[in-house]
């Protein structure tokens, strides 16, 4: 998959997009099938909610799993990631934010190059963020939130909160996100699964909590310039990569034998 040239001014313009139908119904599945096992690992990996104990983030996923380790090569992510860089790129972080139905959590203000900045020392910001939507994402299972455009202009003001939730963050300042609001607005990053969102490092995004019955997985990679890796380790591997290697992209039915798998799993 490559993005278009209207894709790519858009992504340039508003810091983001969100591209529906990318994986399919039976490729999510494949995913989602894979989640249980992971879930209920004793890791460090797994960052648990404070309220509820359930699983908040599973990170480092692609060195847990094989099926992890053909998505972040998956052609359908690595293209388009190509495309926006222009130069060779590593795997960063690996993770599927889950946010539990009723007890899912806030993912508050922020630019996610404040915490890779702040807590790796990342020079520049220049990693980009790709998401899959893995359950069906509406208005009341704590949607993403992107403020278009914010990813220009002056740097945002943060600070490193370890007290909101069981995930230390550097969040922006609330004056700087009224502001730039205020000059723009907040899209909601709602979707059916297999939707994929591309966002830039200093685009302002955050989460609401998940009130709904309804579960809200949605899988994370990370890729970074080579050129511009981190500097500090001060966060485990999984919080940040260490491997510098270029990911290369492989077949685009990477999948399909785990579909197959999932679907057996499933009789
Ligand atoms: C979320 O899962 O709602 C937040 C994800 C992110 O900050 O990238
Ligand atoms: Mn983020």
């Amino acid at each position: 998959m490559t993005l278009s040239t209207d894709q790519l001014a858009q992504l340039d313009r508003d810091g983001f997009l969100i591209l529906p139908e990318v994986f399919s119904p039976a490729e999510v599945a494949a995913i989602q099938s894979r989640l249980p096992a992971l879930f209920s690992d004793k890791s460090d990996a797994n960052v648990i909610e404070r309220g509820s104990g359930a699983v908040r983030t599973a990170m480092g996923l692609h060195l847990r799993d094989p099926l992890f380790a053909a998505l972040v090569r998956h052609p359908r992510l690595i293209e388009p990631a190509r495309q926006i860089l222009d130069e060779p790129f590593y795997i960063q972080q690996v993770k599927v934010n889950v946010k539990a139905a009723f007890s899912g959590e806030i993912w508050q203000w922020h630019t996610d190059f404040a915490t890779h900045h702040g807590e790796d020392g990342v020079p520049r910001p220049e990693a980009i963020n790709l998401h899959i939507l893995l359950d069906e994402v509406n208005e009341f299972n704590g949607p993403l939130y992107f403020v278009p455009g914010s990813h220009k202009g002056p740097e945002h003001k943060a600070w490193l909160d370890d007290q909101t939730t069981s995930y230390p963050l550097w969040v922006t300042e609330i004056d700087r996100v009224r502001e730039t609001i205020s000059s723009s607005t907040i899209v909601s990053a709602k979707g059916v699964p297999g939707t994929v969102l591309i966002f830039h490092d200093t685009l302002i995004h955050g989460s609401p909590n998940n009130m709904s019955p309804w579960d809200r997985g949605i899988f994370s990679l990370i890729v970074n310039p080579v050129s511009n890796a981190l500097t500090s380790d001060k966060r485990p591997d999984y919080k940040h990569h260490r491997d510098l290697t270029p990911v290369s992209p492989v077949g685009d039915d990477c999948l399909a034998k785990y579909e197959g798998e999932a679907l057996k799993a499933a009789v």
